[in-house]
């Protein structure tokens, strides 16, 4: 049991690196695995899955947040992304965006095919992060007020 969770860290990084074997990445030959362990002892994995129509493309991270969220389950312990890149592959933009808003407090495990890893937290890779507390500031009578 690792101490992020119920499974070890080599069994998230197993899943993860898995994942990435079936990656659908056609157009960019970059291929993502993530795999995310949940508060419930479950790991759910996910690869990027590209479109021909290039802008529907889905991060290996979000299938696997996704995945994990619609079966119930909520991000605890490792959140892993395995590309084979010499310089360890940080989630993109829009994913640190789910990561902050589903999975704040996981510890995010960059992993590469040489066994290569390095620990990020998310609220150092997206700082000062936009989310359902500024939405809440205003409130429902000042949105019809203004209509
Ligand atoms: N990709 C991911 O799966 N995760 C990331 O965080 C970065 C990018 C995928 C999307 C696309 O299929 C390919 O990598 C190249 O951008």
């Amino acid at each position: 049991m690792s101490k992020e969770g119920r499974h070890t860290r080599e069994e998230v990084i197993e899943a993860a690196l898995g994942a990435r074997e079936r990656a659908v990445a056609p157009f960019s030959n970059f291929r993502v695995g993530a795999s995310v362990e949940t508060d419930d002892g479950r790991i759910f994995t996910g690869c990027n899955i590209e479109s021909a129509s290039y802008g529907l493309t889905v991060c290996a991270e979000r299938v696997a947040i996704w995945k994990a969220i619609s079966e119930g389950a909520k991000c605890f312990g490792l959140l892993v992304v395995a590309v084979d890149t010499e310089n360890l592959t940080p989630p993109c933009g829009t994913c640190r965006q789910i990561i902050w808003e589903h999975c704040r407090d996981t510890t995010i495990l960059l992993v590469n095919l040489k066994g290569e890893t390095e620990e990020l937290q998310i609220k150092d890779l997206l700082p000062r992060a936009f989310d359902a507390r500024y939405l809440k500031e205003i409130s429902r009578d000042e949105v019809v007020k203004k209509k």
